[in-house]
Order: structure tokens, then C-alpha cells, then sequence
């Protein structure tokens, strides 16, 4: 072995205790005292700035790992399923986010005081109670509304011209209905016999 080798050996082992001393879990494969040859030949060669020491052994640079030192490292972990692009740089699946992918993040987010969270691995708006949708944008009205409301916010509706009340159940008559009659639709009264009429102002003559 030349000098060459020589001082590439102590440079190497150097390099190795530094890092086995700040991570335990660095290279892989290589313990301290390995033989650096320097005529060595890696086939498919290292990758990501690994260096060749012995016949078909890669020593990785730190963030590295795998026989051609083709895998990123990321630490901490990428979390809900996250890929590691390289050392410390994660791709997000959708709905995650977060420099390790431990973000969830609701797409257009979550409306009306809802909250974003991970359901088996998916993000999932959590609405209150009185609020419903993918974001918590449509309202719940449980006493509903009828004949064509509306529900615009949670318990109020909004009534179709002709109808008013909470769940638009009440029947408008621009005119009142007359002896006792019912406005049972926008402007149509249900008169008590016997009278009868738009506004139940006629009285039937029996014979
Ligand atoms: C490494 O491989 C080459 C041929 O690719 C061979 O000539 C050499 O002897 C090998 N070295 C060792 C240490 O096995």
C-alpha cells in the first residue's frame, strides 16, 4: 500500500469514528479498521458522493445509505407516508405537509371553526356540530327547512318569497283568510264550510 493509500486509510477511518461517535446508525456495512483499497472497483458505482473502498463496497457520505448508496436518509423519519428525497428533505403524500410530512393539511382548507386532522392516513376536516361538508361549509338546520328554504347558517333558514317561520312552514296570505279559514300555501286559504272563496268571504246557501 502507497502513501496515497496510507493517508486515504487514516483520512477514512478518521472520518468513520467522527461519525460513529455523532450518530450510531451511520454507514452501513463499514466498521472501523476497514481496509481501504484504492484500485478498487464498484459496479454500478456509488452514488451521491460514496467512495468506492473495497470491490463492489461503497462507503456512503453521510445521508446516504444502501449497497450504492442509492437511498436518502431523513431524520427524524417521513412520517404518513412521506418519501425521503435526500438527507433531511421529504415529499409529502397529499394532505400532509411539514418539513417531515407530520403536518396534515386539509385542501382548501377547514371553514367555521372545523379542524383539520388525519384519518387512516387521510386529512379529514372535523366539523362542530352545527356544521357539515368535506369543510365544514354547509350549515345543519335540524329543525330543516321546508318548501324551498334554504339553510344559511346553522338553525336559519332562508324562506322562499310566500313562506315564512323557522323551517319556512308558514304559509303567507297577503290577505288574511276570513271565518275561521287557514292560509295553507302563499296566498291560498282552506275555508271552514260553510264559507268559501279566495279569502273564505263567501257564505254557501243551502237549500
Ligand atoms: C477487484 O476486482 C478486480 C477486477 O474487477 C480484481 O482484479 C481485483 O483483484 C479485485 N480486488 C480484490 C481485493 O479482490
Amino acid at each position: 500500500m502507497g502513501v496515497v493509500g496510507l493517508a486515504s486509510t487514516f483520512l477514512l477511518a478518521a472520518l468513520v469514528a467522527l461519525c460513529s461517535a455523532a450518530r450510531s446508525d451511520a454507514p452501513r456495512g463499514v466498521a472501523i479498521g476497514f481496509v481501504f483499497d484504492p484500485k478498487a472497483k464498484c459496479e454500478p458505482q456509488c452514488d451521491h458522493g460514496g467512495i468506492c473502498i473495497r470491490n463492489n463496497t461503497c462507503y456512503c457520505s453521510k445521508g446516504y445509505e444502501g449497497e450504492t448508496c442509492q437511498y436518502a436518509n431523513c431524520y427524524p423519519k417521513c412520517k404518513n407516508g412521506g418519501a425521503c428525497l435526500r438527507p433531511g428533505k421529504c415529499r409529502c403524500p397529499p394532505g400532509f405537509g411539514g418539513r417531515y410530512c407530520h403536518k396534515v393539511t386539509c385542501d382548501g382548507g377547514c371553514w367555521n371553526g372545523g379542524e383539520c386532522i388525519a384519518v387512516n392516513g387521510a386529512a379529514k376536516c372535523i366539523c362542530p356540530s352545527s356544521w357539515s361538508g368535506s369543510r365544514c361549509q354547509e350549515a345543519i338546520c335540524p329543525q330543516g327547512c321546508r318548501n324551498g328554504g334554504l339553510c344559511v347558517a346553522p338553525g336559519i333558514c332562508s324562506c322562499p318569497e310566500g313562506w315564512l317561520g323557522g323551517a319556512c312552514h308558514t304559509a303567507v296570505c297577503a290577505q288574511s283568510c276570513l271565518n275561521g279559514g287557514k292560509c295553507i300555501s302563499p296566498d291560498k286559504c282552506r275555508c271552514r264550510p260553510p264559507f268559501s272563496g279566495p279569502r273564505c268571504e263567501e257564505k254557501k246557501k243551502y237549500h
